[in-house]
This record gives structure tokens, sequence and C-alpha cells, in this order.
């Protein structure tokens, strides 16, 4: 009698899908982004990968980020959280674009290139491209030893362990974590006060639990995706911070479950997608409680108004809501430049189900690869 071990169910470790599993490793993820990195004292990172002099760091005046796919979301999100925590400003540009027009690089510009696998080809040769135009490089990449890792000047590494199912999950709020901790590091040096950099590392310390929370909430997003499997379209809407969450989420949708979402700055979609709205279309709103909240509760209004279907990501109790939209979504309340971590968890579990329910291979879905090494 012999017994056929089934590897990938041993490694999927009880969970039916890679990505499933992914989706709750992020406690744990976010623990090993931020081991040994916080002086709650200080207020203050420690990023022993970031090997250029004090000297060299104050000199940095501008940042380009370039990056493909959730890197590239990751990369919109930190341009708001080094212009926010920093006080540096920052462009954000696809890698597969940035290679192949003329990029103004000046002396004291740093490219940042993000990448889960390091080995993407379009990130790779913007990478070269601005190495050879004289800029100082940095990468924030997952896999150790990886070209992009290797070829930059320094950098971080997200110790977010091996990323299988195709459509990234826990590595994005891993990046999104190590970019709060680079603006922390790069604001400290500048702006920002000990008190507020106390703040943020204590709001880091509380992350990982809080996601823990939402994950309890995996069977009511199950729920959810139920009513909302057989759509064809769907809308994800979010301001400052959120609307790279809301892109993140449009593009994990369509990745996984193959229906059709578009992610919009809330105030831009009076300028194109209201024109979609109707009885049939459901809109995502994330509404945490943040200094933009009040504005997404009328961008809501405006939605309703047209009898769309709305879904809203809130932090709290959200009375201003109440009777306005069809479905709220809860995750704990914390800072709002971590808030983005926590309104990624409930969109990826409800791309998950949704896929699922859909009879999709969320592991592997049509057409997508992990790693794209061409271009
Ligand atoms: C592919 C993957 C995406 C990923 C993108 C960038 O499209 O399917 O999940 O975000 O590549 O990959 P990278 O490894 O550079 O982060």
């Amino acid at each position: 009698h012999q017994v056929t071990w089934d590897l990938a169910a041993i490694e999927k470790s009880g969970y039916e899908h890679f990505m499933l599993k992914e989706i709750h490793e992020q406690p744990q993820s976010l623990r090993d982004v931020m081991r040994g990195r916080l002086l709650p004292e200080e207020g203050m990172s420690r990023l022993g990968g970031i090997t250029l002099s004090d000297a060299d760091l104050a000199k940095v005046e501008r940042i380009t980020i370039t990056a493909c796919g959730t890197s590239w979301h990751a990369g919109l999100l930190g341009e708001y959280l080094l212009e926010e925590l920093a006080r540096i400003p920052v462009d954000v540009q696809y890698a597969s674009e940035f290679r192949y027009k003329n990029p103004v690089i000046e002396d004291n510009t740093l490219v940042l290139a993000i990448s889960q696998s390091g080995e993407t080809a379009d990130t790779l040769a913007a990478l070269r491209e601005a190495k050879r135009r004289g800029a100082l490089t940095m990468g924030i990449v997952n896999v150790v030893g990886s070209t992009i890792a290797r070829e930059t000047d320094f950098g971080m590494h997200l110790h977010a362990g091996p990323e299988i199912g195709v459509a990234s999950t826990k590595a994005f709020t891993s990046q999104i974590v190590a970019l709060v901790l680079f603006s922390l590091y790069m604001g400290r040096r500048r702006d920002m006060s000990v008190l507020e950099g106390r703040e943020m590392v204590e709001a880091l310390q509380r992350l990982p639990d809080q996601v823990e929370e939402i994950l309890q909430q995996t069977d009511d997003l199950r729920t959810l995706a139920e009513e909302f499997a057989d759509a064809r379209n769907f809308l994800y809407l979010g301001r400052g911070y959120q609307f790279p969450v809301a892109l993140e989420g449009a593009l994990k949708l369509k990745e996984v479950s193959y229906i059709h979402a578009e992610g919009y700055p809330a105030a831009e979609m009076k300028h194109g997608p209201i024109a979609l709205i109707d009885e049939e279309m459901p809109v995502v709103f994330l509404a945490p409680r943040d200094p933009v909240y009040a504005k997404v509760v009328s961008n809501i209004e405006e939605v309703k108004a047209r009898s769309g279907r709305v879904i809203a990501v809130v932090s709290d109790d959200a009375p201003e809501l109440q009777g306005k939209v069809d479905h709220l979504i809860r995750v704990p309340q914390t800072v709002p430049a971590l808030l983005p971590v926590l309104t990624t968890i409930p969109l990826q579990l409800l791309a998950y189900h949704a896929a699922i329910l859909r009879g999709c291979d969320v592991d592997q879905p049509r057409n997508l690869a992990k790693s794209v090494t061409v271009e």
C-alpha cells in the first residue's frame, strides 16, 4: 500500500486555494515586514537595508516610483504617503511607459522600483534605464536575491514568504507597510514630529491583530459575494488614500472572477462613470472615517439617487450612511495612512468568493502569469 502525498495540498495547509491561504497569512506577513524595524520611543523606523548616509538621504529632492500591476497600485499609495508624511514630491509611473519615454531624472531624483517577484521585465528595464541616466535607485522587493533586488543600490525586502496565487494579496499589504516605514524614515529626518512618529508606530503595532479581526468576517463576505456574483460590472470608488485601494479592489475582482470592474477616484465619477449607474450596477465605496469621509458620503448619495447598489467599507458605525447604502462592511479604525491595509482585506475576500461562486480557477486565472518576464 503506497501513500501518495498531494504536495500542493500540504503546502496549502488546509486552505482550498493559495489565494485564500495567502489572504489569511496577512497578520503574519505584516508582523514580518515590521519585525525589528519599529522604534516606538523615537517614533521612527530602523531600515538596515538603506545603506545611504544621512547626508545623501537629505539630498533626495524627488522620488519617481515605477512598477507594474498590483505593485503599481502600492506605488500610487506610496505617492500619497511620502508626500503627506515626508513632504517629498513623488510621481508614479508604469514601468512599461517609463522605459520608453524620455523621463526627467534630475540630480537628486531617487527612482524606487516596487516588485513582488523582483523579475518583472518592464520594471527591470525601467530600473536599468533610470540607472543609465544616473539615478540613485531603491527597490522594495519580496524575493530575496531576485534581479531587481540585486541591481538596485539599496532597498527593503518584504519578507512576506512565497506568494503562489497569481493575483497578489499579501505582497500588496506588505508593500503598503514597507512604504509607510520608508515614509516614516524619511519623514522623521525632515518635518515629522516625534509625537506623530510615535502615533504611527503604535498604529503599526496594532495592525496585524486588526487584520485578524477582519478575517473573521469571511463568511459574511461569502454571503455578500453570493448576492453579487452574477453582476457583469462593478465600480470601486475611493478618495485620497482610498483611491489606490479602489483600483486594487477592481483589479482583484477582474483578475480572479472575470467580472469587469473599474476603480475610480470617487469625485471623478461625475465626469464619466456616473453614466453607467443604474439599479444593476454594484458600487463599492471605500468610506472609512478619514479626512475625506464627508466628501465620500456625498458621492454615495449621488450614486443612490441613481439607484446604484452601494456596498460601503466603513471603519465605525457610520451613522451618516444608515439607510443610504445596501451593505456595510466594517473594518477597525486606525490612522488614515494605515486604513488602506484594512480596507483592502475585505475586497480581496469579496473577489475570492465571487470567483469561487463563478467556478473560476483563482490561483491560476486564464491568461495571467505570476511573473511577467517578457515585455
Ligand atoms: C503580474 C502579476 C501581478 C503583479 C504584476 C507585477 O501581472 O499577475 O499580480 O502585480 O505582475 O509583478 P511584480 O512581481 O513586479 O510585483
